[in-house]
């Protein structure tokens, strides 16, 4: 057995977790390669945050309940795995491997049990000091790359299987955090995006015990990085101090996503989010007392139990108040495990998606207003890649939002040469409800 193929759902953590397992993969001598049908091993690593994602793979699966037998070995990994554990083997009997994130460790171990014709080959354990931490992975993007800083999750939010799929909080030391993104800068990366479910909860495990305010201000200081990004911050765990990091180093990106949940004291206190509205107000403010204009993005859940119509309103309002730059939002979807199946007042699909549909459209015509006040300045993109159906460059601004481009003297990729992973400046020239469009000021030269 020596071809794979992967598939990965759900969040950056998981993209992550990929680029190791593939990397891993890669070093035992196995090929990638790109379809279901020509890979003798078949990875899923799966997303289970709302029951849509969870559905997924199930789907999959089930496209090639025939290849049972025929030599093909199928293994789910990530959240779902874990979640489900040994009964995945019973909804698709054509599984042979299931394994969370917490056991990738040990994934040389379970490759070999595999490899050796195991059938039913489990890692689930939780109980886990070991942060999955390899000198394999295979990232996907040239010029941007991925660090866990922290995996799992000490929070207990009422609606959420996270804890219970990714284990409780490990944090990295910081000296194989910076080791690695120097290694990265030294390989050419520019942008560095440090991941966790809550970063700010970072604590170095070693007699450093640098703090996450610490490990940016060391991050932005590595020669070679242009721009360091972070997700997720959880409000309670937001300190000051992160937004101060930010003002002295222009390299540390100045966006920052701040789930919020909902605008409702009293639903934030049922979803056990640990802050109230003005708190979370309060670090709203420090971040638009800033020096630097700090770009703001948050989560919203529509219709969790009990929500009033007063409640959302109050959502409705926070949304006006903070003026956010770009709003994930979603419908609740009851998930196994958590405290909130326990209350009572679920609403019904309908009226979820109603709600999401309002706060939709405030949230558009926000954005709409707030791009717009871009227009005619200046932004410093790193360029990402090119559109040949508009035949535009697509930028990413440090407040990262897409700002696609056209450019004087190199307008489309050419003779192998690309602008992809080089900065442009770009003038912003119109704006629209999710992206800027401008055009390349000074001739950047290409890569
Ligand atoms: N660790 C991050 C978020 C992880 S999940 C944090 O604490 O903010 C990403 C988002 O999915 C959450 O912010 C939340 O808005 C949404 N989400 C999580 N569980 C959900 C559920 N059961 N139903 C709907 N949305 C959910
Ligand atoms: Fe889930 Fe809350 Fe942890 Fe985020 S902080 S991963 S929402 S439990
Ligand atoms: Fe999904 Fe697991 Fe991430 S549930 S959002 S893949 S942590």
């Amino acid at each position: 057995m020596k071809t794979f193929y992967i598939e990965t759902f759900g969040c950056q953590m998981n993209a992550h977790d990929s680029e190791k397992v593939t990397g891993t993969l890669l070093a035992r001598g196995y090929t990638q390669v790109e379809g279901p049908e020509a890979a003798d091993l078949v990875l899923y690593n799966t997303c289970s945050i709302r029951d849509k994602a969870e559905q997924k793979v199930f789907h999959r699966l089930q496209q090639f309940k025939r290849d049972a037998g025929k030599g093909k070995v199928f293994g789910v990994l990530g959240c779902v795995a874990q979640q489900e554990g040994e009964r995945i083997f019973e909804r698709a009997p054509h599984v042979s491997l299931v394994a969370g994130s917490a056991s990738y460790t040990r994934l040389p171990d379970l490759l070999v049990q595999i490899e050796n014709g195991g059938r039913r080959v489990t890692g689930l354990s939780l109980d886990t000091e070991e942060t999955f931490d390899t000198p394999y992975t295979r990232r996907d993007n040239p010029h941007r790359a991925y660090i866990t800083i922290i995996e799992g999750c000490d929070k207990s939010c009422a609606y959420c299987v996270v804890p219970f799929t990714r284990g409780p909080e490990r944090s990295r030391t910081s000296a194989s955090v910076m080791a690695e993104a120097r290694q990265l800068a030294g390989s050419g990366y520019t942008e560095i995006q440090l991941l966790g479910q809550n970063v700010n909860s970072y604590r170095d495990p070693s007699e450093a015990g640098w703090d996450f305010a610490r490990l940016l201000r060391e991050m932005a200081q590595v020669d070679g990085i242009r721009r360091v990004r972070f997700t997720t911050s959880h409000p309670r765990d937001f300190v000051r101090d992160i937004i101060d990091a930010i003002d002295e180093f222009p390299t540390l990106c100045n966006h920052v996503h701040l789930p919020v949940q909902s605008g409702s004291t009293e639903v934030l206190s049922r979803m056990r989010r640990q802050y109230s509205r003005d708190e979370y107000m309060r670090r709203i403010e420090w971040m638009k007392s800033a020096k630097r204009d700090i770009a703001i993005s948050t989560d919203i859940i529509t219709g969790f139990p009990g929500e009033t119509e007063a409640d959302f309103n109050a959502t409705l309002a926070l949304l006006d108040e903070v003026e956010y730059d770009s709003v994930f939002s979603f419908k609740y979807s009851p998930r196994p495990n958590t405290h909130a199946l326990a209350l009572e007042t679920q609403l019904s699909e309908e009226e979820k998606g109603r709600r999401l549909t309002i706060l939709q459209e405030r949230q558009r015509s926000i954005q709409i207003r707030r791009n717009s006040r871009l227009v005619g300045t200046l932004e410093e993109c790193l360029v990402e890649g090119y559109n040949l159906a508009t035949g535009q460059w697509i930028g990413r601004t440090t407040q990262n939002r897409t700002l696609n481009f056209t450019h004087p003297v190199f307008s489309e990729p050419r003779d192998g040469r690309t602008l992809a992973g080089t900065y442009a400046s770009v003038r912003v020239t119109r704006s629209g409800p999710n992206s800027l469009a401008g055009e390349a000021a000074a001739a950047a030269s290409a890569a």
